[in-house]
């Protein structure tokens, strides 16, 4: 048994990074034979692209996928630790597996993602849901085939490191769209912002080389798929970390020119835009002109107590360099309510929202998270008045959705038709600037990217026509 520890995981070092292979050894290719495993996702894109390569990892082994969670013999929860509600509704979901094992004694389950990483959560799990079985991190994804075989032989697996963190090429991946990839460019973060988990459950910052980058675009293009989104927690930092002679503005023209018709990056620190990156996506239309540029606070003083390393200044500087990009959609984070905001420090945030007028925006009420150097700090406003600032931010930010979709309105823009819509006889998809259109459009139209009018504006989706 190997817990997660919260002060290895704080440790950054300069040991270089180790890449190593994934690969699966023959006498664990018939381990799943005649099971159906169940997985569901918490949190963000990272751990969807995981659970994509959990899903191969699982398929290589012979399991086969259900989306009912009664029928499976294996349920797996990859979960998320970013806000205490994500974290209760692993627990909740914990429960009910709880109540189907007891019917179904055979039932194989388990936790992985951030959660496994926190040492309290699993002390929580060893002291309350010792039946479950297994519980593995972010850092040993690959090793899954020896973990299940373990199990399968009667041992129960509580395997999570704490480390650095290692690159694994070669990972298998059971996608979830046909037309759209998500591609790791970096694992792990050292920024530390001081309410945020992340450094702690995912590791420190390494980019994945070049040349593996963009042979998985190219795989992707070969097997038709429309679009990438280049995936990092700071994907701006890309490189950084590595020995070599590029960075992420060499990396988005290297994926560009793949000719790949789509390339989308999230998520970028305000601190790390540089002016050639932004060259660059001027440079190429098939670079997308949307930025997701967290701002966090409008108050100088908290972003400095989150460690944000930027001021509003700063920040505004950048928003305005970067509306220079044609047509460009900006979108942001906003957390309400860090420990210490003053009504003061609220209507500074409220006054940059002003001033960007948002394409859209994920907002948050400030969570504490164990271990995190926000978790310590005094917080003298109550969850009443938090919430109550959070309504008036939603408001603000649903306004300026509204204004910035209206001005689509009888406009032509391209969508990438990726799916069935909830509105009768409609696709839906986005637009270059992420914008969700529901498009009347026959289902052979899948995949494509085709130019739509816009006929009806809401405020978090368009409807349209192809034309
Ligand atoms: N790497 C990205 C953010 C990833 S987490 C960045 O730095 O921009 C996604 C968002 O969750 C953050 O932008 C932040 O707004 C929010 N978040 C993170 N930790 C939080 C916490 N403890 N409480 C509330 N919101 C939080
Ligand atoms: Fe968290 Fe900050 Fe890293 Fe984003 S940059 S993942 S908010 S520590
Ligand atoms: Fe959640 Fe981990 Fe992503 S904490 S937001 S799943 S990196």
């Amino acid at each position: 048994m190997l817990k997660p520890c919260l002060k290895d995981a704080k440790i950054r070092t300069d040991k270089p990074i180790t890449f190593k292979e994934y690969t699966i050894y023959d006498k664990y290719k018939n381990l799943g034979q005649g099971k159906k495993y169940f997985i569901r996702t918490y949190g963000c894109q990272m751990n969807e692209h995981d659970s994509e390569n959990i899903k191969a990892i699982l398929e290589d082994m012979a399991f086969t996928e259900t989306d009912e969670m009664e029928n499976a013999d294996l349920i797996l929860l990859n979960t998320c630790a970013i806000r205490e509600n994500a974290h209760n509704k692993v627990f909740g979901m914990i429960g009910r597996i709880k109540h189907l094992k007891e019917s179904k004694p055979g039932i194989v389950a388990g936790i992985c993602g951030c959660m496994a990483q926190e040492e309290v959560v699993v002390d929580e799990i060893l002291n309350k849901y010792s039946w479950l079985n297994l519980v593995f991190g972010t850092h040993n994804i690959a090793e899954l085939p020896v973990l299940l075989a373990n199990v399968y032989d009667g041992q129960k697996q509580i395997e999570v490191y704490s480390i650095e963190g290692d690159v694994i090429e070669n990972m298998p991946a059971k996608r979830d769209s046909k037309y759209k990839a998500w591609v790791n460019i970096m694992y792990g973060c050292d920024k530390f912002c001081t309410y945020c988990i992340v450094p702690y459950t995912r590791g420190k910052q390494r980019s994945r080389k070049i040349k593996e980058i963009i042979k998985e675009i190219n795989e992707l293009k070969e097997k038709g798929y429309q679009e990438v989104t280049l995936l990092g927690q700071n994907v701006n930092a890309y490189g950084k970390d590595l020995n070599e002679e590029y960075d992420m503005s060499d990396l988005l023209e290297a994926a560009a020119e793949t000719g790949i018709p789509r390339v989308r990056f999230i998520t970028s620190h305000p601190w790390d835009f540089t002016d050639k990156m932004i060259e660059v996506i001027k440079k190429y239309p098939n670079i997308m002109p949307y930025i997701h540029l967290p701002l966090q606070s409008g108050s100088n003083r908290i972003l400095k107590l989150m460690g944000r390393r930027y001021t509003k200044e700063s920040y505004l500087e950048l928003f305005n360099k970067l509306k220079t990009i044609p047509n460009v959609a900006i979108t942001t984070d906003i957390i309400v309510g860090f420990p210490g905001e003053t009504e003061e420090d609220f209507k500074e945030t409220l006054d940059v929202v002003n001033t960007c007028k948002y394409d859209s925006a994920f907002t948050f009420i400030f969570s504490a998270r164990e271990g995190t150097p926000a978790a310590k700090m005094e917080d003298n406003t109550s969850l009443e008045e938090k919430e109550k600032r959070l309504y008036k931010l939603n408001d603000l930010i649903n306004k300026y959705a509204k204004e910035a979709n209206d001005k689509y309105l009888d406009k032509e823009v391209l969508v990438l038709l990726e799916g069935k819509s909830n509105k009768d006889e409609c696709l839906m998809g986005y637009t270059e600037t992420m914008k969700l259109v529901n498009v009347k459009a026959d289902p052979k139209h899948l995949g494509q990217i085709v130019k739509v009018k816009i006929t009806d504006v809401k405020t978090w989706s368009l409807d349209g026509v192809i034309i």
